[in-house]
């Protein structure tokens, strides 16, 4: 049984072998291990498991093989090519969840607390925002929403009130494609001694690594490009410290019960193992896709960080490999043309989520921003004629000749 722990010097090698350990059964792929319960030999091994002196599986929403494989093979990807201080890789923890949502609600549980706030941008998840905005204030903890772009606003906010303890960025974000620059704010977040979490869905580890600006906590939808294939619901929470994630985090992990499983986690391996080509081929499809959709009589906006008419254009050039799969596009004559557009659709898929192989579209003011109000909505771009596309990684010609029979 070979053991794989060559030093891999490429991307797509960690993707494909990190985490993986030899099967005793000899299958090439860590099986699916549907098992609730693990046994001890004996009534002292069993102790031993429990107090920790002996490594090994206890009961299932605590851990699997499947699921560390996965969470192996995420903070291999999240840590891939940054050194720490001492000049050695950084070591990450990876905790797999259930959802996204389920990976972010262990984090604002785990590391806050009734009376402190989180400072935010205005262009996030539509989830997110519900969280913040209805789950967290009868807990306590409050959400102060600053456009972080502005790097003076967001300076002032942290000087202005009392208690922020978490700067929360997610980058690109939904559905406008804003883009903050993580390294500038994780510098003011230090100096205020703020924790520094990203979400780094849209971008995933192969485009962008959060964990490179010092960041304390990343977290992924694992359901979009991670997987790839839309195969699975699924959430990521990676941590630097890991005293901390082996402690109170994986405590506050295990007694909220947003474990994942081992079929989740053996779908989500399969699908990073082809990270590095899907990316590369999703941002060649949505350069092209923007390209197109900017000259377009009917369309009159296109939000894509690879334009260089995105405001956030040279931030994502600085923080990104690539500009991303996301973009958004406005139609000339609003609703009406919107509805049109998406009901004449052919090749490409009209649904919600984002990063599988099929190119998705959706309209975010009557599907995933339907529960933020219409005047909310608006002032964050997200108008009525607005529509969102996950680009897939179909033939591009076949995903313009789509677009362009219905945009007609
Ligand atoms: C950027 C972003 N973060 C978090 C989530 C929530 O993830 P999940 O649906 O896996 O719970 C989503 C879902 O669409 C998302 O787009």
């Amino acid at each position: 049984m070979p053991v794989k722990k060559f030093p891999f010097s490429g991307f797509s090698s960690v993707a494909i072998h990190a985490g993986h350990e030899a099967d005793p059964n000899y299958a090439h792929l860590t099986p699916i291990y549907a098992s609730s319960t693990y046994v001890f030999d004996e009534a002292e091994q069993g102790m031993r498991r429990f107090s920790g002196e002996e490594k090994g599986y206890i009961y299932g929403r605590w851990g699997n093989p499947t699921i560390t494989e996965t969470e192996e093979k995420i903070a291999a990807l999240e840590s891939f090519g940054i050194a720490g201080e001492t000049g050695n890789p950084i070591e990450l923890k990876a905790i797999l969840h259930a959802s996204g949502m389920a990976a972010l609600s262990t984090l604002v549980i785990g590391t806050l607390k009734a009376g402190d706030k989180i400072l935010t941008h205005y262009s996030l998840y539509g989830g997110t925002q519900e969280l913040f905005e209805k789950v967290l204030p009868p807990l306590g903890i409050e959400a102060i929403i600053v456009d972080l772009r502005d790097l003076h606003a967001a300076a002032n906010a942290m000087k202005a009130a009392s208690n922020i303890k978490m700067l929360y960025l997610e980058t690109p974000a939904n559905p406008t494609i804003q883009c903050v620059d993580i390294e500038e704010l994780t510098l003011l977040a230090k100096a205020n001694n703020l924790i520094v979490a990203v979400d780094n869905t849209f971008a995933t580890p192969y485009l962008q690594q959060p964990f490179q600006y010092g960041v304390d906590y990343v977290f992924h939808s694992t359901t979009k490009f991670l997987n790839g294939h839309g195969t699975a619901i699924g959430g990521v929470l990676l941590g630097k410290d890991l005293a901390h994630m082996n402690g109170h985090i994986t405590k506050v992990h295990r007694l909220l019960g947003g474990n994942s499983n081992p079929f989740d986690a053996f779908l989500l391996t399969q699908g990073m193992k082809t990270l590095e080509v899907r990316m590369e081929r999703h941002c060649h499809n949505a350069m092209e896709v923007a390209g197109f959709l900017e000259q377009h009589p009917a369309v009159s906006k296109v939000n894509y960080l690879g334009l260089a008419s995105h405001p956030d254009h040279y931030t994502a050039t600085k923080q990104m490999r690539h500009p991303g799969a996301m973009l958004s596009f406005e139609m000339k004559d609003g609703l009406e043309a919107a509805k049109n557009f998406i009901d004449k659709l052919q090749m490409c898929i009209r649904a919600v989520s984002l990063g599988t192989c099929d190119t998705l579209i959706s309209h975010p003011a009557s599907m995933t921003h339907y529960s933020v109000p219409k005047e909310k909505r608006e002032q964050y771009g997200i108008t009525d004629g607005l529509i969102r596309m996950s680009v897939g990684i179909e033939n591009v010609q076949d995903i313009i000749m789509d677009l362009e029979q219905a945009l007609k």
